[in-house]
């Protein structure tokens, strides 16, 4: 009886959220060429190419010691905190310590977040019918992902047990959004690149600008080959399911996918208050750093100018969501094309 009536709210609120409704459809979806090969591809390259947390990161050597008053904890001035007269003025010592303390909170949030990718990436499979390529390319990404949170987990072993990652209400709501997954999975994907498209964009400018520790260059290095695919599959999914949403669950696609983008990049950047106290970093310098000054505006619309691209394409960028876009501060020019470089795209 319990179980009938849980069924019965999900393929409700599924048909309201324009889920491919797998729970009331015995039959198999229309071939798909295009979008299966990309599958095929995204796959075969996952055999290819892959990294293993414990074969593929030399933890021992002697050059990745994570010894605490190592200078090279420190944080570069691309970082907005790093930049900042505060963090610039303090003694070297405690420049390490924050430094050492904000990277490691970074990595740990990302953990948080692919543990949620794991979540609800089981839940949107336990749907998909037998002979559909989307089951293998994304057993393929939550495999990946196993190794991913394998490889932050130790090196916030390593570098700083103590920081905490995610706010506290995000780590309790992530249950609930796990369930999305099955229920709504559109928005599904909107959410897994509202965590990847910030981590990418962070380890990749972070690379660019020369690197930071050694250890946290091999795994953003690793991170970064095996999220192109990832990114690159939550692209395709959107452009091949969002068409044949149904009108409300487009348009509740449009207005939430910004709030999930805003809600995601705060999450990974800001440091939550346990870290934040961690650090010894007071209320004024994070207000200054993340509020509403134009850098850290520019800085927010810069992670999501690949989405802006993808929703303008798909038609879910329009006049009656736009303004979600922008009261969130995720608003922009959209990339001309994947991976434009941030200087240029928005
Ligand atoms: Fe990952
Ligand atoms: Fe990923």
């Amino acid at each position: 009886m319990v179980v009938q009536t849980l069924r019965s709210i999900g393929g409700y609120v599924g048909a309201v959220a324009g889920s491919p409704v797998r729970m009331i459809t015995p039959t198999r979806p229309a071939p798909r060429r295009a979008y299966d090969e990309t599958l095929r591809t995204l796959s075969e390259a996952s055999v290819e190419k892959y990294f293993n947390a414990f074969k593929d990161v030399d933890w021992d050597a002697p050059e990745m010691a994570t010894d605490e008053d190592d200078e090279r904890w420190i944080l570069p001035t691309l970082d907005l905190l790093g930049a900042h007269p505060w963090y610039q003025s303090l003694p070297r010592a405690r420049q390490i310590e924050v430094g050492r303390h904000r990277l490691t909170a970074m990595v740990k949030t990302g953990s948080q977040f692919e543990q949620l990718l794991l979540l609800g990436g089981t839940q949107f499979l336990m749907g998909v019918e037998n002979g559909d390529p989307e089951f293998r390319y994304f057993m393929h990404e939550l495999t990946e992902e196993t190794h991913h949170i394998q490889m932050f987990q130790e090196f916030t072993n390593r570098v700083c047990p103590d920081v905490v990652g995610a706010p506290g209400w995000l780590m309790r709501s992530i249950p609930l959004v796990g369930h999305l997954g099955a229920l709504y999975p559109a928005l599904f994907f909107a959410i897994i690149l509202a965590g990847e498209e910030p981590i990418d964009h962070v380890q990749k400018e972070a690379m660019r600008a020369g690197g930071t520790h050694p250890l946290l260059d091999q795994i953003m290095a690793i991170h970064i080959a095996e999220e192109a695919r990832h990114i690159g599959f939550a692209h395709a999914w959107l452009e091949e399911h969002a068409p044949s949403l149904n009108p409300v669950s487009r348009l509740a696609l449009g207005i939430l996918t910004p709030l999930a983008m805003r809600l995601g990049s705060d999450a990974i950047i800001i440091p939550s208050r346990a870290d934040r106290e961690l650090m010894g970093l007071p209320d004024e310098v994070v207000r200054e750093v993340w509020g509403t000054g134009p850098e850290a505006a520019a800085f927010r619309r810069h992670l999501f100018a690949d989405v802006r691209m993808l929703f303008d394409n798909l038609g879910l960028r329009t006049p009656l969501t736009r303004w979600s876009w922008r009261v969130l501060g995720v608003d922009g020019r959209p990339a001309r094309f994947r991976a434009e470089p941030p200087t240029v795209a928005a």
